[in-house]
């Protein structure tokens, strides 16, 4: 595993955001694993502005997003899709036909699990996954507890979970009490992982990320049995490191 210390949230973001551009330039076709929430917004801003500014294209890109709140259809505010509309899709030339995030309003939610697995295996699997970690060690929405041999499926999100992501909604009732995501085994079969790390709060779910032992109790654990996993981590979050 490799670590890149950096100082702040936007020298995090702009390491982040050369690797993503140097892999697109080198393999245009390539597919991308994309994460929501608060960390990668400052990625997504600098692929932004390189796209404007040096034209990094993404006609050719493929992505598939980690997960999805259940009962959200995508026009919600709150939905992951509106999410990737809002800071990333709408200002590059991706294809949206090309851009994929588990459909959590399905009809049919154990089917959609099975049907995004079997298209990430179509994709030819995630040549880049971008990951961020909850405070409780998860990642994508498998919660403590989950196995490491989970696929696609649904999971009740962790209260704590709930909480956290509460800022983005009116209420905590408002928050969906279930998601679907992409399991850890489908996360680990990805080429190559960037687990990205801000701030004070995520400094506690580094420390045991880095020094803790491998546990299910301990989602991002299982990163430690990819090889090639690159961490790039703020000052704030390596507190103790
Ligand atoms: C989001 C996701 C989650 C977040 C994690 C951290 O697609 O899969 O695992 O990466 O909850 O969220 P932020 O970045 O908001 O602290």
């Amino acid at each position: 595993m490799k670590l890149i210390r950096t100082e702040n949230y936007a020298e995090m973001s702009v390491e982040a955001g050369k690797i993503i551009v140097d892999k697109i330039r080198s393999n245009p076709s390539l597919t991308l694993g994309l994460a929501t929430g608060s960390t990668p917004k400052g990625v997504y801003n600098y692929l932004i502005q390189d796209h404007k500014a040096d034209g990094t294209s993404y006609q050719q890109m493929k992505s598939v997003n980690l997960d999805e709140y259940i009962g959200l259809k995508a026009q919600d505010t709150n939905s992951y899709h509106y999410f990737m509309r809002q800071n990333l899709f709408n200002h590059i030339d991706i294809n949206e036909n090309q851009t994929h995030i588990p459909n959590g309003a399905a009809d049919d939610l154990e089917q959609e699990c099975v049907r995004y697995e079997q298209l990430i295996k179509e994709l030819g699997g995630v040549d880049l996954q971008l990951l961020g970690i909850g405070q409780n060690g998860h990642i994508g929405f498998n919660e403590p507890g989950t196995p490491f041999s989970s696929r696609t499926h649904i999971v009740t999100l962790a209260e704590n979970t709930r909480i956290a992501n509460s800022r983005f909604f009116n209420s905590l009732e408002e928050v969906p009490t279930h998601a679907i995501t992409m399991g850890i085994a489908s996360i680990l079969e990805s080429k190559e992982i960037l687990l990205l790390v801000s701030g004070e709060k995520k400094s506690e779910a580094l420390l045991k990320f880095m020094n803790g032992d491998i546990s299910e109790e301990f989602p991002a654990s299982a990163l430690k049995h990819h090889q090639n996993v690159t961490v790039i981590a703020d000052r704030d979050a390596l507190k103790y490191i």
